[in-house]
């Protein structure tokens, strides 16, 4: 089975939903950057008061900060993991391609998660997180088009991108992603 794979899709697609529950099934890490860029809010750190605005404007945050998350996650982790809301960027792309270069891993298979616009809507405005109220998720949806979209066609030249509908139940969605991992 296919041990280390990245979530890739825009906010409300399931990419968090689906990652936790296939990480607890298979004993994968899932390395969550909203996540955890959230606990260091929480926490009110420096590298959390540093990310708090940005976040609840819905940009990115930097990418140096974000790669020394993934960095200190990845480094010294032996087995499978998930990455799920990064690379976000073309720069953190080609930035992870280099951090798993060093740690001689390599990606194999990217998940596309595919959903329209009215439904990512209507689920993140049902969840109600500190960022999803309609301005904010609108802009995290242009935020995606504009920087992480790209990610796709980066990720189908490497041959590793596959798409799963993400429309249905929690359950109809993780049977789809489980068919890839073979
Ligand atoms: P992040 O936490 O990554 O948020 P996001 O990409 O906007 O993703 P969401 O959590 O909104 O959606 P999801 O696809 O994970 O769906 P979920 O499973 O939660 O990032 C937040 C912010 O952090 C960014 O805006 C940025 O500022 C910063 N950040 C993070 N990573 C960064 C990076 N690499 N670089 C720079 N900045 C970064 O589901 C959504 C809702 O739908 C939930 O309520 C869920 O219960 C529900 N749901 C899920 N599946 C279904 C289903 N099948 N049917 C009905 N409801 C469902």
């Amino acid at each position: 089975m296919k041990q280390r794979l990245l979530f890739l899709g825009p906010p409300g697609a399931g990419k968090g939903t689906q990652a936790q529950r296939l990480a607890a099934s298979h004993h994968l890490l899932h390395l969550s950057t909203g996540d955890l860029l959230r606990a260091e809010v929480q926490a009110a750190t420096p590298l959390g008061q540093e990310a708090e605005a940005v976040m609840a404007r819905g940009e990115l945050v930097t990418d140096a900060l974000v790669l020394a998350i993934v960095r200190h996650r990845l480094e010294g982790h032996q087995g499978g993991w998930l990455l799920d809301g990064f690379p976000r960027n073309l720069p953190q792309a080609i930035a992870l391609d280099g951090l798993l270069g060093e740690l001689g891993q390599s990606i194999e298979l990217v998940v596309l998660m595919e959903l329209e616009a009215p439904v990512l809507l209507q689920r993140l405005l049902a969840r109600g997180r500190a960022d999803d109220n309609e301005a904010v998720i609108r802009h995290r949806l242009d935020v995606y088009q504009e920087q992480t979209a790209p990610l796709i066609a980066h990720y189908q030249a490497q041959g590793l991108l596959q798409s799963v509908e993400a429309s249905g139940t929690v359950e109809e969605i993780a049977a789809r992603i489980s068919t890839l991992l073979e």
